[in-house]
């Protein structure tokens, strides 16, 4: 499992790339990405064709899935073919999932220049382009990078990743490309604890295809039960490797299985949901609601007021994130969550299922900090593609249309979003019913694991298989969860007219409060914070507050400030305990504490058992100030969780939003 600990920071290392007659060859491995006679070609008959691709894409049913592992993404090239394979022959209602490992991650640039040549892909790459993630380390989810096919780019040495992915136990690859350089340049790519991740991840029947065909790894494929067959290489090379794994052939002592943390934060019990339902219409709740729609499962939606009328309901809010130049859970969530929220809100506005200047824009924001905060983060995060960009206060202020008195980090791809619209936007979708003005819902779980909505007037108004509470602060109110410890947190916006300097404002300028750019003629200003406080009436002191903390940060917008009355709202966020928020499956919390007892002793213990969960049942909230951030993340990470498909993020992200981190905590410090 990944471990970072509190290490300093460093975004991916680049490539040291040559182009010989078009072929780019890693000057570090002194190998070339793929064959100088024809790339394309090779990678077809190697890949494409070695690993069976077409035939298997070909007999998928509805609502299978192919996934595709790569070692070694290199220029994409096999990526792009495999997109161009799928455009062709992926079957309607099925899906195909790409599991890509990548140490060294090309830039954007790099990427463009590599793959200018290959014209018949000239599609594919411009769709991989647009949505290349930025060096962070860790996994970054592309869903839906064309239709019915998700990519995870895995950021990370290949032992790290496949150790993080093993720790699930869970055989999701179908089809294997082994794609590191030539073994003798590059021995890691290829080492015994390598193949085995490789078949500890395999399905029966799993295809693997290389290029190689080194005798030392085809013992290797052996020794971890494929059936290794040699085929004519491509171009010069005489022969390359291919194989099919055979799960009966794995014998115990040759098939070491790995050593896996205790699996507190994986349900015991899941299983597919046909018909879910999520109580609450925030934006955890349509999120959640979106996903498992696309996913073929119908959902009700239960809302004691309408869509977006809690925390979400503020007509402004802005794409947030929180990086450090140290790594913590904290830094690391918030910075994976914020890549995957802005890749997904870039792709409803390029759809036009969002409106740009109405349901919000993505022009960008300026964190403003101390010079001592920037210069610490522009060592940590110097790169062409970084998500943050220092600038000086000369230049913060040119890219903000207003003076402003400190330098910043900058924020180009992020912006404003209006949080209803959003909600809007994911819950209309044929499978979802939404169910507004039922009060104070609550949800019940029969003898036979259906779940029950009872609204407040008592009348069941809905059954499903599965459940997902979604109610922030007041999830609490479930029995299953009253041991969460969520905080509510009042917080008044106050709306100003847009006129004078602030009509000039380009981007949202954040300090500890936010102005965004107008949405019509009103910038919604915020936020106060009144920890502990669920009272949701307008106060002419927080407007002041408001007022305040921006003029005290941002004295140039002194005079664009009338002297009329403001307006706002006032709504109720949810906070945890420690910052990060709450997805997972809801433990039952007498079980889960008698299950895992040892761990109070000794916190390494490895309790080979996963944890007793409540069937059925999820919980999404604690939210905080970020929920236009991480709603979109958390919602993927849920859903893998219930279908039991690969996850979104490392296994310490996994476990760090978990529920049941604070009985685990519980446990470990008594
Ligand atoms: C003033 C303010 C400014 C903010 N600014 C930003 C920002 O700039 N960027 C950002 O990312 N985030 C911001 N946030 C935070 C963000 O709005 C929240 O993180 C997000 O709205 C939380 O969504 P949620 O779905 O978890 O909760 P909510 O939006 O509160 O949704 C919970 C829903 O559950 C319903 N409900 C509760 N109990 C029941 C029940 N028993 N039965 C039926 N329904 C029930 C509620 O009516 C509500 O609609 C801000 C929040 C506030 C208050
Ligand atoms: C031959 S290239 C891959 C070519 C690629 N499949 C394509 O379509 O262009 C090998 C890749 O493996 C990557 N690599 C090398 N060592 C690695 C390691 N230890 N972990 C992860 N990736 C590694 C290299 O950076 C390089 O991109």
């Amino acid at each position: 499992m990944i471990e970072r600990g509190n290490k300093d920071w460093r975004l991916m290392s680049r490539p040291r790339l040559d182009f010989t007659k078009e072929t780019p060859r890693s000057s570090e491995f002194d190998d070339d990405y793929y064959s100088p006679e024809d790339g394309l070609a090779e990678s077809t008959y190697v890949f494409i064709e070695g690993g069976d691709v077409i035939n298997r894409m070909q007999t998928l049913q509805a609502g299978e899935t192919l996934t595709i592992g790569e070692l070694g993404l290199g220029t994409a090239l096999n990526l792009a073919l495999i997109l161009q394979a799928w455009s062709e022959h992926g079957p309607a209602g099925a899906r195909c999932h790409v599991i890509t490992i990548e140490k060294h991650p090309l830039s954007r640039s790099q990427l463009r220049a590599a793959s200018a040549r290959w014209r018949s892909l000239s599609q594919e790459f411009s769709t991989i382009c647009q949505r290349w993630p930025s060096p962070i380390p860790g996994c970054h989810r592309r869903a839906e990078l064309i239709d019915g096919l998700t990519v995870d780019f895995w950021w990370e040495d290949v032992s790290d990743a496949l150790g993080d992915l093993e720790s699930y136990g869970n055989r999701w690859v179908n089809v294997w490309f082994l794609d590191g350089f030539t073994p003798s340049r590059n021995e890691a790519m290829w080492t015994k604890d390598v193949l085995r991740g490789v078949a500890t991840l395999s399905c029966d029947a799993a295809h693997v295809a290389t290029f190689t065909a080194s005798s030392d790894v085809r013992r290797s494929l052996e020794r971890v039960g494929f059936k290794v067959s040699k085929r004519p290489g491509f171009g010069r090379k005489r022969e390359c490797l291919g194989g099919v794994l055979d799960l009966t052939q794995i014998s115990n002592d040759e098939h070491i299985a790995p050593v896996r943390p205790t699996a507190w934060d994986q349900p015991a019990c899941t299983e597919k949901p046909q018909q879910c339902l999520v109580l609450g219409a925030g934006l955890a709740g349509s999120h959640i609601a979106r996903r498992l729609a696309e996913r073929n499962c119908k959902v009700t939606v239960l809302e004691r007021g309408t869509i977006g009328s809690g925390g979400s309901t503020q007509p402004q809010g802005v794409i947030y994130t929180r990086p450090s130049h140290k790594h913590s859970k904290l830094a690391d969530f918030s910075l994976t969550a914020y890549e995957f929220s802005v890749d997904h809100h870039q792709r409803k506005f390029r759809e036009g299922s969002l409106e740009e200047g109405i349901d919000g824009a993505l022009s960008g924001y300026l964190q403003l900090a101390s010079d001592e905060v920037l210069e610490r983060l522009a060592s940590a995060f110097d790169d062409e593609d970084s998500p943050l960009k220092v600038v000086s206060r000369e230049a913060a202020s040119s890219i903000a249309g207003i003076a402003l008195t400190q330098g910043a980090q900058h924020y180009p791809s992020s912006g404003w979003l209006h949080p209803r619209a959003i909600c809007t936007e994911l819950l209309d979708h044929p499978n979802i019913t939404v169910i507004e003005g039922l009060g104070d819902t609550t949800l019940r779980q029969g003898d036979d694991d259906q779940w029950f909505a009872i609204a407040a007037t008592g009348d069941c108004v809905a059954t499903g298989d599965t459940s997902v509470i979604t109610t922030a602060w007041e999830a609490v109110e479930d029995a299953w969860l009253e041991w969460l410890p969520l905080q509510p947190i009042r917080g008044q916006t106050t709306l100003l007219p847009s006129q004078g300097v602030l009509k000039d404002l380009k981007c949202t300028v954040c300090h500890a409060g936010y102005t965004p750019p107008a949405k019509g003629n009103v910038h919604c200003i915020g936020a106060t914070y009144g920890l502990n406080e669920t009272s949701t009436e307008e106060r002419a002191a927080d407007h002041e507050t408001n007022i305040q903390q921006l003029l005290s940060n941002v004295p140039s917008l002194d005079s664009a400030i009338g002297s009329e009355r403001p307006a706002g709202q006032a709504a109720v966020r949810c906070a945890t305990a420690d910052y990060l928020p709450i997805a997972g499956p809801v433990p039952n919390e007498t079980e889960f504490m008698t299950t895992y007892e040892q761990l109070r002793h000794d916190r390494k213990r490895l309790i080979n058992k996963k944890q007793p969960n409540i069937k059925g049942l999820y919980v999404l909230t604690g939210l905080g100030s970020r929920g236009l951030t991480s709603a979109p993340l958390l919602s993927e990470l849920l859903v893998s969780q219930m279908l039991d498909a690969p996850p979104p993020v490392t296994r310490y992200l996994h476990q760090a939003v978990s529920p049941a981190r604070f009985l685990k905590r519980r446990l470990v410090k008594g």
